[in-house]
């Protein structure tokens, strides 16, 4: 029986830390799934990480689903969450097509989209039709083009009110976790705390209840620069099923993510 997501929020009940870590092939994922790790994101990274393009953005709905189905081939006790893609979820109708295939097609557990407020009604109604949600916010890579960068989200007083009024609406329109991704420590403390669903942080603190990173980046083989976010465990446990391990006890012991790698 795979992970489920009151097995989730019992964890956060608890005070205990869980993890999810990228996987985009069947192999990578049963590593995994040995090493306990909770939550197997099929993220919309693979466009960048095994595609080699320049951003999450032209990673398409065949191509999610049919990596989703090779994590969800690798996995016994993982929950497999998959990123919706870029203008997958432009209406709420539409979500629920693209979010049917991830889950009939792919075999994903629940999926997980870029939200803003503009998102509200598509979680309701994804979360009404029985879809498990994760609400992304933060940093949002798919809007990289407007953004004009990678940039951490919620520094100023007004972004970071906006940011906790956004999660809390997600929670209550059905979300079943949410993620927040590059914002300073103390705005994923404040999201953590202000929510009855578990908070999966990628640079946004020790706080939260979950930690996620992107595969390649732990294993330290991500071309070019690795965010400050990231760590390379693979340098010091020397294989792949050791990294991996060696991830899973410094979260749950709360040794990852250390101050150098949180924002202020
Ligand atoms: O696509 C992805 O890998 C993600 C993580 C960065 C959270 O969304």
């Amino acid at each position: 029986m795979n992970v489920t997501i009151s097995q989730l929020h019992k964890l956060k009940q608890q005070g205990e830390k869980f993890t999810c870590l990228t996987a985009y092939d069947a192999s990578f994922a049963r590593h995994l799934d040995e090493a306990g790790v909770e939550v197997a994101l099929v993220g919309d990274s693979l466009g960048m990480v095994v595609q080699g393009k320049d951003s999450t953005v032209p990673v398409t709905m065949d191509e999610m689903v049919y990596h989703t189905a090779m994590v969800r081939r690798g996995v016994t006790h993982a929950l497999v969450m998959a990123d919706m893609p870029f203008l997958s979820y432009t209406t709420p109708q539409e979500a629920l097509r693209n979010a049917g295939r991830l889950m009939q097609e792919g075999g994903a557990h629940m999926v997980k989209l870029e939200c803003t407020a503009a998102e509200v009604e598509t979680v309701r109604l994804l979360s009404r039709h029985g879809v498990p949600v994760c609400a992304h916010l933060g940093l949002l890579p798919q809007t990289v083009y407007k953004l004009g960068g990678y940039r951490v989200q919620g520094r100023d007083a007004a972004a970071a009110e906006t940011m906790v009024g956004d999660a809390v609406e997600m929670q209550e329109a059905g979300a079943d976790l949410v993620l927040i991704e590059s914002v300073p420590r103390t705005l994923g403390k404040r999201i953590t705390e202000s929510l009855r669903v578990p908070v999966i942080g990628i640079g946004a603190g020790p706080e939260c209840d979950a930690q996620v990173l992107v595969l390649y980046d732990l294993l330290g083989i991500t071309p070019g620069k690795r965010p400050k976010f990231s760590k390379d465990f693979l340098a010091e446990a020397g294989s792949v099923a050791g990294a991996i391990q060696a991830y899973v006890k410094a979260v749950k012991s709360g040794a990852f993510p250390a101050a150098e790698h949180c924002f202020e």
